[in-house]
Parts: structure tokens; sequence; C-alpha cells
């Protein structure tokens, strides 16, 4: 798939906006963050947006339980989310939220198409009620005993001890997770999209767009088992978009949703000269990627892309999917204290050092990674400070002793081949999102250049008037070397990347910099760029 000249529009899932952001949630949006950086670097016309997923049952029962209205708790979140994301470096081009104008207007265009072309249908369905709470009961909010096992408090849709799935009405003594009351049965009249129709379009779909064969697979087994159609109303009392021409029947949180990634986009439209249409027309020759997690790819490759056929609008080209993070092995869990919130991270430690670390643990698959605070201080001392880090701190300095911070004329050409040819190599990896792949070639690249400093010893030459030349042709070619890790590292480490950039006095700098060679250049006073992580750094965010 080339996406020479395609414009290319990323997106990555939308949090929901009832809690704060985690550091298993920033697993996508700094793999997102990073392949979107990487883009650019290539020259391509990238817009990455996000936005808050504000609708739904969870956030109206927050805001009821906090006495304040759903949209300013989604909106404080939404604040909070911001702040997250833009302090961890992530380059969105735009943030908005699921709860605004420009997507009621989408949704209300959307849900029109579908019923002009025959997708919606209606039924009536019996539902668990809670008549204490006036409201009916979403299959987590009832609760009651394994009818396989016997367990006692199990959601109404799984079993977590046995596995058994089921309906919140098989439960044994079910009862209102609300209320604590034993629900009802009540019926209504839901709405329906008709999936079953669009059953062997998505099976042939999904040989088309770039998405891992192991997600595949897992397509492959729903539609063995066979797609059903899809509720896509709920009942009052409901956060979310009425539907038009009901007065208490909402769009499911879920429909809304997805379509907030084009209304995020058409958000920044009226902001800048980006043209909407361009991206939301059937047969849009631009590029669309989602970035998800793996819990969310029915969504993503089934409901979604169906949604956009039925009703005329340019389907995704890419869905990547990230696997779950765990913390010293664990699920993320407050009493394990492995639930560590963006922000206590943030307070802590560089956000470029957890970047850089899920660079190193990612690749194109789905498998789940763990993050291992031993083992994340020792990745981050050894490879950043210990080796890319080292190479500058190491012959800056006789560079601003002896020549008055200016590099030599000469730079050695062959020893430049290596980090030339290298860089094909991680380009590759980096665009099949094989990040860890692209972070190990680095490191490999940065013990050459430690080893050639090791071999010509700048710090003995120096002694001796006759070698100074020499010195500062070494010290150069270290730096060249330097240089070219930084812009391989650049998508993963922005901030310490824009940092060498002043300190070598160049700005900009681009993946084809990669091949200059800079001579007879002067720079600027070397000043620590990284610092180690201690012992106590990890503690403290542990015990948070
Ligand atoms: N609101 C929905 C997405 C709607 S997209 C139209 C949602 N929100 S979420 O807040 O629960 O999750 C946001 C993203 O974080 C999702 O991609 C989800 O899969 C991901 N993750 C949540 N916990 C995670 C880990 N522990 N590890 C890795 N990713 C995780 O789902
Ligand atoms: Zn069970």
């Amino acid at each position: 798939m080339t996406l020479e000249n395609k414009k290319i529009f990323v997106t990555n899932a939308l949090p929901y906006a009832n809690g704060p952001i985690h550091i298993g949630h920033m697993v996508g949006y700094i793999q997102a963050d990073i392949w979107s950086r990487f883009q650019r670097m290539q020259g391509h016309d990238v817009v990455f947006i996000c936005a808050s997923d504000a609708h739904g049952t969870p956030i109206m029962l927050s805001a009821e339980d906090l006495g304040v209205e759903p949209v300013e708790l989604a909106a404080e979140y939404t604040r909070q989310h911001e702040n997250d994301f833009n302090d961890f470096h992530v380059s969105f081009d735009n943030y908005h939220t699921t709860h605004s104008e420009e997507n009621e207007e989408l949704v209300g265009e959307i849900y029109q198409r579908l019923k002009e072309n025959d997708c919606i249908r209606t039924e009536v369905i019996e539902q668990a009620y809670d008549d204490q709470e006036n409201m009916f009961l979403p299959d987590r909010y009832v609760r009651g005993t394994c009818p396989k096992c016997n367990a006692p408090d199990q959601y109404g849709d799984n079993c977590e001890k046995c596995g058994a799935t089921y309906k919140p009405t098989d439960l044994i003594d079910p009862i209102s997770a609300i209320s604590g009351k034993a629900p009802s049965l009540k019926e209504s009249e839901h709405y329906f999209m008709k999936l079953t129709k669009f059953e062997n379009m998505l099976e042939d779909w999904i040989e088309t767009i770039d998405i891992h064969s192991s997600v595949k697979s897992k397509l492959k087994e729903w539609f063995d088992v066979g797609l059903r159609d899809w509720d896509i109303s709920r009942d009052a009392p409901y956060f979310g978009f009425l539907i038009p021409g009901e007065e208490d029947k909402y769009f499911y949180v879920w429909l809304d949703a997805p379509i907030g990634y084009f209304a995020s986009l058409k958000n920044l439209s009226e902001k800048s000269d980006l043209q909407f249409e361009e991206y939301f027309k059937d047969g849009s020759d631009t590029h669309m990627v989602h970035f998800i997690g793996k819990d969310i790819i029915y969504f993503h490759a089934l409901f979604w892309p169906a949604v956009l056929e039925g009703a005329g609008v340019k389907k995704p080209d890419a869905i990547y999917v990230n696997g779950f993070l765990t913390v010293n092995g664990e699920k993320m869990s407050k009493s394990r204290g492995t639930f560590i919130k963006a922000r206590t991270y943030l307070d802590h430690l560089d956000p470029e050092y957890l970047r850089y670390y899920f660079a190193y643990k990612s690749s194109a698959g789905v498998d789940d990674f763990d993050l291992d605070t031993e083992d994340f201080q020792n990745r981050i001392n050894a490879d950043l400070i210990g080796k890319w880090i080292n190479i500058a701190s190491r012959s800056s300095k006789f560079i601003r002793e002896h020549f008055e911070n200016t590099l030599s004329a000469d730079v050695d050409k062959d020893l430049m081949e290596t980090f030339d040819s290298g860089a094909n190599e991680i380009k590759a990896h980096y665009e099949k999102r094989e990040f860890g792949q692209s972070m190990r070639k680095i490191m490999l690249l940065a013990d050459n250049a430690n080893q050639y400093l090791d071999q010509e010893k700048p710090w003995i030459m120096i002694k001796n008037e006759e070698k100074k030349d020499e010195v500062q042709k070494v010290c150069t070619n270290a730096l060249n070397m330097f240089l070219k890790l930084t812009i391989m590292l650049k998508p993963v480490m922005p901030d310490v990347a824009s940092n060498v950039e002043s300190f070598m006095n160049l700005s900009d700098l681009n993946w084809s910099n990669i091949h200059d060679v800079i001579n007879d250049h002067k720079i600027n006073n070397y000043e620590n760029l990284m610092y180690r992580i201690r012992e106590e750094d990890i503690e403290r965010i542990i015990k948070k």
C-alpha cells in the first residue's frame, strides 16, 4: 500500500469523558502519535484528530452521583484529557467532543441516509427495568448469580469466573446495580441497524484494508457465527442525541462515537482551510486510519464500516489495533498499586521515557505488553542515556573546549554509510508500526558510534598537539552520527530532538535530513539533554 501523494487522516479511539486517562490508554495514543509524526517527517499531509466520547449511561450516572450535569462532567474530563495528551506530546491537530453541534448534525445526516437506504428497522424488545430508578438497565448494571457455575455477583452479560455468556434475565437472583432492587422486565421499541445486510460486503472489505492477520482471524470467527442486527437506540433517561421524531429515545453512544471522528475533522475544517468533504465523500482518495485497542474491534471493523457503507460515506483504509498494557505483570488495578494515572506519571517523570519504552515494546501485532518498572528504568538508563545521549556528551566537550564549538570540514563518508543504509531499514519498520524493531536497530547504530569513539580515544589524542585536527574530525563524525540517530528517534522523542536541534544550531529536521552531512558548522554549548531515572522516581509513582 503506497501513501504517495495521499492525504492521511489518522484517528485514535475517543476516550470516555467519565474518568481520568491512565497509562494503559496512553499505549494507543502514543503509537498513533509516533506513526503520525513519522509520516509528517516523510513530507506527508497528515491530519491527526481526537475528541472525547461524552455520551452513555456511565457518564450520566457518575454525573448524577456528583450532582452535576453530564455536560459539565464531560467538559471537565475533556479539559483534563486534553492536558494529559498535550503533556505527553501527542500532536493532535484537533481535539473536540462527541457532544457537539457538528456531531449532532452529522449523526442526523447519516441516520437520514441510512433510513432512506432501508438500513434501519424497529422491533419491540424486553429488557431488565429498574422500577425504583425508572430506567432500563444496560446488561452491565444487572448483577446476580451465574446460571452456569453459580458464582455470585456476576455481570448481566457474562461470568468472570467461568466465562459463560448469557442474557441478564438468565441470572439467578438478579438485582439492579443502581438501586439494589430486583429488576422487572419491560417492553420497549428499539431501532436496529440491519447489519446482516452488510455481511458479504464486510467479508470482502476486510480483505482490502490494512489490518493485522490476527485481527482478521478474529473477524472471520465472527463471520462464521454470523452477524446480527445492531440495536442502536436507548430509552430515556440517557445522555446522548435524541433520535429525530422521538421524544424519549436516544442514539446509543456507539453509533455517535465513531461519527465523532468526522465531527472533530469538520470542526477543524471550520477553523482552517481543510476541505471536509474531501475526506467524507464516498470514493474519497484520502487515506483513513483508525488506531484502536483490541477490546473495540467489533465496533470499528463491523458496525462502523457498515454504517458508512449504508450512508454512502468513505470507509477506513487501515485499522491498527494495540494490545493491552499490564503493570508489573498485573492488570491495572487500584488495590494492587498498578493503576497509574497519566497525570501521576507526568508529575514524576519525563513523558518521553514512557514514549520510548512503549515504542520499544510495540509491534504491529495485538499482543498485550507489560510495563515492568525495573526493566523500564534499566532500559531508559542504558539505551537513551548510556548509548544515545552519551555520544553527544562525550564528543561535544572537545569541540567546545578546543575548537570554539566549530565542526571540522571533513566528515568520513564511509562511516556515515552504515547510518544511511540503516535509516532505510528503520524507516520500513516505522511504516509497518514495528516500532520495537526500529528502536533496536537505532540502538545498534548507537553502539557503533560509541565503539568508534572508544577506538579513536579523542581524550588521549588531545594530549598530543599534532593530533589536534584529528580530534576535531573524530568528534565531528561522532556528532554527525548522533544527529542521524536523533532524527531517527524524533517521532518518538520530539522534545529531546528539538533540544538537540537547538544544541546543534539546526531546525525543523525531517527524515531526509538523515542523509545530510553537517560540517564546518558552529554549534552551541552542550547542556544536559536527559537525566537518569532513579529508584525513588519509580517508587513515588507506585506509592501514589
Ligand atoms: N470511548 C470508547 C472508544 C470510542 S472510539 C469511537 C473507549 N474509550 S476508553 O476510554 O475505554 O478507551 C480508549 C482507548 O484506550 C481504547 O482504544 C481502548 O482500547 C484503550 N485502552 C483502554 N485500556 C487499555 C489498556 N490497559 N491497555 C491498552 N489500551 C487500553 O473504548
Ligand atoms: Zn459462571
